[in-house]
């Protein structure tokens, strides 16, 4: 081992733990930025290393330099304005992006190990490079797809081909064999290799293209648990620690918060995979809830909530499609100002990704002790003279605790056994599972249609007049 060697082996291993440290920082919303810039610091560390280790060890041309360098600067310019740019609402999108140029960047790196050397590879990394390429293709398509669903640019609706688990058993028996005959066969490397690319990039479209609906998210975060290995597995073939550690912590956090979402959908993880969930096309509202709906108005929304002793505002996607946080937060600050007490009540897959009210919360410095999570939030709504229900729909919807319907099975926050329910919500649009919410038809909840943020602003100043 040549001295440069020894100083890139350590400065990588500084990298990696600072990705492990940053991550232990993001337990909590109070230090995630710290941890996001010190892991972001530790990808810089080995991108810089990584540059100056090929140089001085003559691996490179100067030419092969100026386009890594123009390669690092289109990369990073592009990162950094498309994740100023997006909008909260739009980041499983972009997550998604990110997992497609991860999955993709891990195999084409696997697939040089493999080929770029005219002395066949040993077996140890013709298996590491070969499920380096065979995760990171499946991960590429599949990633793409899941980002063109969710954008809006593929119909988010589940397709499938007739006889889907045939033809998806085919491709992933033809990828897992295509792989095997590598490393059997390392002298037809190059055909080997690209039948495994081949088949694992049919396979991500075959794999995500019949699922949809409420499973993206559990989709995604299985796709991010992929990237995250294939990465892992290039960083094995090649020798890299810093992509060893940095994919292995990607992959088991991917895992564990796939686990967790599918647990919190009341879902077990293979039938999501399997893709029979989310077919909203065979959940239609024919058996949909009865009655009316009762409409009310901000001026009385403000009077009952002025004289409730407890309040649990239960905020959802569409108090993150208003922007509408701080209106919600000073209306609390308004309520405990008159001796109010207010809970707010967090289901882990209101909004769009993980953590999604949590962010937005805190970003109107929400106390996070008023942030009561879904098991601890369900046996105080009796207690609550009005839960207020902002933009929230699916994570209400009692037709949950019923069989047959889009999200049977998914715990719900129990809103409709509080004492009184109001709803804010534009009009009568459904939720993302694109069902009814019968909790609008209960005898006890009244609507109130408008923008979030403009009701919220309204019942703000109801309020204030009370005072006056
Ligand atoms: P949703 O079920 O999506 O319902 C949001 C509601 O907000 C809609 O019914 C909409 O009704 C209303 N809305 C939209 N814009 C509004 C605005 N400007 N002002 C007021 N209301 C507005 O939201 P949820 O209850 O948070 O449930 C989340 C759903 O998304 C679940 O099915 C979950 O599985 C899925 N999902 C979750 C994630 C993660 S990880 N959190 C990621 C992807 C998908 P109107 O149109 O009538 O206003």
């Amino acid at each position: 081992m040549s001295t440069i060697d020894i100083v890139a082996w350590f400065v990588y291993l500084l990298a990696a733990v600072m990705f492990v440290i940053g991550l232990h920082f993001m337990n909590s919303p109070k230090s995630a930025r710290k941890g996001n810039q010190i892991s972001a610091a530790g990808m810089v560390i080995a991108v810089i290393m990584a540059f100056a280790h090929l140089f001085a060890a003559g691996f490179i041309s100067s030419t092969a330099v100026i386009v890594l360098v123009a390669g690092v600067a289109v990369g990073g310019v592009a990162g950094v304005y498309s994740a100023k740019k997006v909008k909260m609402t739009d980041m499983p999108q972009l997550v998604s992006v990110f997992n497609t140029v991860g999955g993709g960047a891990a195999a084409l790196v696997a697939l040089n190990d493999i080929l770029a050397s005219a002395k066949t590879p040993d077996t140890v990394v013709l298996v590491t490079a070969g499920l380096g390429v065979l995760i990171g293709s499946v991960t590429f398509t599949g990633s793409l797809v899941a980002a063109g669903k969710l954008q809006g640019i593929i119909p988010g609706r589940p397709l499938a081909l007739p006889a889907k688990n045939l033809w998806n058993l085919a491709c992933a028996v033809l990828a897992v064999a295509s792989a095997v005959m590598l490393v059997l066969r390392p002298e037809q490397r190059l055909l080997w290799s690209v039948l495994t690319a081949l088949f694992a990039l049919l396979y991500g479209l075959l794999f995500v293209f019949p699922i949809g609906g409420a499973d993206m998210p559990v989709v995604i975060s299985v796709l991010n648990a992929c990237t995250g290995t294939a990465v892992a597995m290039s960083g094995l073939a090649i020798d890299n620690v810093a992509l060893i550690i940095a994919g292995a912590l990607v992959g088991a956090a991917g895992v564990t918060l796939s686990v967790l979402m599918a647990k919190a959908m009341n879902r077990p993880l293979s039938s999501v995979l399997l893709g029979g969930f989310g077919d909203s096309t065979s959940h239609d509202d024919a058996d949909g809830p009865e009655g009316s709906m009762r409409e009310t108005t901000a001026d009385d929304v403000a009077v009952q909530l002025a004289y409730a002793q407890k309040v649990i505002f239960t905020p959802g996607f569409g108090l993150a499609q208003a922007q509408a946080q701080r209106e919600l937060a000073d209306l609390g600050e308004l309520l405990k100002a008159r001796g109010i007490e207010v809970l707010y009540a967090i289901h882990p897959v209101a909004g769009r990704m993980p953590g999604h009210m949590n962010v937005l919360l805190a970003e109107a410095n929400v106390p996070y002790e008023e942030l009561v999570d879904l098991d601890d939030i369900n046996p105080q709504f009796p207690g609550a003279s009005i839960s207020l229900v902002v933009g929230a729909n699916d994570v209400t919807n009692p037709a949950a605790r019923k069989p047959g319907t889009a999200v049977s099975g998914m715990p719900i926050l129990d809103v409709d056994k509080a004492q009184n329910v109001v709803v804010i919500k534009r009009g009568r649009g459904k939720g993302y599972a694109g069902i009814e919410n019968e909790l609008y038809f209960t005898p006890n909840t009244q609507m109130l249609f408008g923008d979030a943020k403009a009701e919220l602003q309204a019942i703000i100043a109801a309020v204030k007049e009370l005072d006056a």
